[in-house]
């Protein structure tokens, strides 16, 4: 086969442009040959489990899955009876990006809420945390954060132990969709465990693809009470592996040793570079501060599209000229510069 895409083009639209880290490739590889017995009962998965294990605690287990949705749909799933709700941010991917899969493939009502970040908070969860016992309403028993958000901001420790010590209060669960969870662990410096298994989250959406995989995640239990029958729903939600030893592999190659924490770091470092590089720009503003990879600007009318000209990207909010950029593992700071010089001429600075 020949190479059929020009890997000089780079642009900033989504951290799953890039490809697949060499390491992680070298991985898929080094788990090749032989017979491996299928579906999980393999020594990769096996070892995964012990990986994952010493970031989150003892009692975490591990569900390699194929992409992010799916985790997202398999986590939650197990966390609701058939007549559960999942109290999620409006801006959250489960509502927005997931093609309404929670709903039409989980089962769930989602109840969303108005954020100003991309953030829950005890009281914003208390908007539609009510009508317990109530027939007629789908009864809220699961919250659903994302970290780092879909807008690029954080959530402190305190501030997810705050949301679960709430959220269990009025009998829900919490879920971390973790897509972005190593960007996250890097921008707080502070271990996965701070800020999920004794911040009280119940079960993770722990991502790999955005990190350098080539389609890896895993759902991960983290309290004794979460994930219920999941075996059962990956399969049922058609997010069983066959050959799960390759997606094992995968995440044994990030999380391991510290390839998780380079990625992170190399991503939110050039996002921190090209947003240093327009902050200052005419016409330029930002809604929200730039604490992982991604830089959501606002420009003035008709630059988005010079600059789309050379570089990928996409509108966020149109009717704020809002567009999001997406630094990612691979992101040269020679690819930032050449984007901010190309910004800095569309706005006629
Ligand atoms: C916050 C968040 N969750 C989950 C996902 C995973 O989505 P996918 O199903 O494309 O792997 C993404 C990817 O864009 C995301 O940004």
């Amino acid at each position: 086969m020949q190479t059929l895409h020009d890997p000089a083009r780079r642009g900033f639209a989504s951290d799953n442009y890039s490809g697949v880290h060499p390491e992680v490739l070298a991985a898929i590889v080094q788990a090749n040959g032989g017979h491996q017995t299928a579906y999980g009962a393999d020594d990769y998965t096996a070892r995964l489990q012990q990986v994952v294990r010493g970031h989150f605690g003892e009692q975490a287990e591990a569900f390699p899955v194929f992409n992010g949705t799916g985790a997202n749909v398999v986590a939650l799933q197990s966390l609701l009876p058939r007549w559960g709700a999942v109290v999620a941010a409006r801006s959250a991917h489960i509502n927005v990006d997931e093609g309404g899969a929670p709903e039409r493939v989980g089962g769930m009502k989602l109840l969303t809420v108005e954020t100003p970040d991309g953030k829950l908070t005890p009281e914003l969860i208390d908007r539609e945390a009510w009508g317990y016992g109530d027939e007629h309403r789908a009864q809220p028993l699961a919250v659903s954060i994302t970290q780092s958000t879909e807008l690029g901001t954080l959530y402190t420790p305190d501030e997810i132990a705050a949301i679960a010590e709430h959220a269990h209060a009025k009998g829900m669960l919490l879920h971390v969709d973790g897509a972005r969870l190593a960007n996250a662990a890097v921008a707080l410096d502070a271990p996965f465990r701070a800020f999920t298994t004794d911040a009280g989250v119940d079960i993770l959406s722990l991502g790999g693809t955005k990190n350098g995989a080539m389609g890896a995640e895993a759902v991960v239990t983290l309290s004794p009470g979460a994930g219920e029958g999941l075996v059962y729903l990956r399969k049922l939600n058609m997010q069983l592996a066959s050959k799960m030893r390759f997606i094992s592999a995968q995440l044994i190659a990030l999380f391991e040793g510290e390839l998780w924490h380079e990625n992170a770091a190399h991503a939110n470092a050039m996002a921190a570079r090209l947003r240093a590089a327009v902050e200052q720009l005419p016409g330029v503003s930002f809604a929200y501060p730039t604490q992982s990879n991604g830089v959501f600007a606002r420009l003035p009318e008709g630059v988005a599209d010079r600059v789309r000209d050379a570089f990928f990207f996409y509108d966020w909010d149109a009717s704020a000229r809002e567009v999001r950029w997406m630094c990612t593992w691979d992101t040269a700071e020679a690819d930032v510069d050449a984007f901010a010089a190309a910004v800095r001429e569309a706005v006629g600075a």
